[in-house]
């Protein structure tokens, strides 16, 4: 076997394999955890909701929410990807479907397995827990 033969194959090789290894090893001691994020529109004055969410890698789509209706998405927590985040857009009729911002899953800042929200005029309520829409 020629040195280069070594430095140009099997050294990336066994490193892949090791990368391999790692993660292997590293998701079965950290098990995938699965988080539901739950929207009802609790918008005063009966209005229907126009929520649209996305991550980085997923657009979820637009979808129209009746009053006291709600839309929930799933997604598997993933060690690999460090921070999840999903944010979403709320429009809806009183306010000239103006476009409202919210990070509605942070991994950062969000501890819940079923993050079920409720959603106002003046932003959104995880269990009683109130925050303002975002600026932008
Ligand atoms: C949405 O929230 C309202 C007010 O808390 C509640 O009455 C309603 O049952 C909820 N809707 C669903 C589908 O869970």
């Amino acid at each position: 076997m020629s040195p280069s033969f070594t430095a140009t194959c099997a050294l990336p090789l066994m490193l892949m394999l090791l990368v391999v290894h790692v993660t292997t090893i590293a998701e079965a001691s950290y098990p995938l955890k699965k988080i539901t994020v739950r929207i009802n529109n609790t918008l005063e004055n009966n209005q229907e909701l126009t929520v649209h969410c996305k991550s980085g890698d997923d657009d979820l789509g637009p979808h129209n929410l009746l009053p006291k209706n709600t839309y929930e998405f799933s997604f598997k927590r993933n060690f690999l990807q460090p921070r999840t985040l999903f944010f979403c857009t709320f429009q809806w009729p009183e306010d000239q479907f103006k476009l409202h911002y919210f990070d509605i899953y942070d991994q950062k800042r969000d501890d819940c397995s079923k993050c079920f929200w409720e959603i106002y005029k003046f932003g959104a309520c995880l269990y009683g827990n109130c925050k303002r829409w975002n600026n932008s």
